[in-house]
């Protein structure tokens, strides 16, 4: 499995992953899949391209609580084996290892219902954080939730620290939070 660049070639395998019912994002999942195939469907160009942002030229983001943010640089890959997995995305503030207290983690990552259980988000994360290294970032965040099982695993499993356990920000809802970090 190899995290790659998402391209037009490739889109159709993503499009019947979330035709299946893949949401490419975990905060609200059924709003971040109906929002991908109405991007797609729109501009299918534009979509591919702004899958890496290095500059945060794409839109601003909408936070849980409905708050308007400017969006990080940032860049998401598709995790890829033979056909689509996953995906993987990496955020970061310029110039330092640190976040805005809203944004909940630089990584974050859903693998296929189908294809879990496999290492691939594991494997994922691994590369990711090589790519994160290349950045100039000497850390990193990852945040999950204390029922997440399977995601705190793919974070220790590649040297997560626990450094919060308590109630995420007010913007992302308030609820139960972990939040890692990873040495780089
Ligand atoms: C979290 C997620 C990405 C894990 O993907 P994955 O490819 O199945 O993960 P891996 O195969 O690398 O598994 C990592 C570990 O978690 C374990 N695991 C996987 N799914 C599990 C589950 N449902 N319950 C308990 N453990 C689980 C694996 O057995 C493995 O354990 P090991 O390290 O002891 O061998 C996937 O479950 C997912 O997409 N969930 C929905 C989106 C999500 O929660 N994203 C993370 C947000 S913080």
């Amino acid at each position: 499995m190899q995290i790659v660049t998402p391209t037009l070639e490739l889109l159709p395998d993503f499009v019947l992953a979330l035709r299946e019912g893949f949401a490419p994002g975990t905060v609200n999942p059924a709003r971040v899949r109906q929002d991908a195939f109405d991007r797609i469907a729109s501009d299918p160009v534009l979509y591919i391209a702004q899958m890496t942002d290095p500059e945060a030229a794409g839109p601003d983001v909408q936070l849980p609580n409905g708050q308007i943010v400017k969006r990080l640089p940032g860049m998401t890959k598709w995790m890829w084996d033979d056909g689509f997995v996953g995906m993987i995305s990496l955020r970061w503030q310029p110039g330092t290892d640190e976040l805005p207290p809203h944004v909940l983690g630089h990584i974050g990552y859903a693998v296929a219902e189908w294809k879990q259980r496999r290492g691939y988000a594991t494997q994922a994360l691994a590369q990711m954080l090589d790519l994160a290294r290349a950045q100039g970032l000497g850390s990193v965040q990852i945040t999950t939730t204390p029922d997440n099982l399977a995601s705190q695993k793919v974070i220790l499993n590649n040297g997560g620290v626990l450094e919060y356990d308590g109630p995420a920000p007010e913007e992302q809802g308030g609820g139960p939070l972990l939040r890692y970090r990873i040495g780089l």
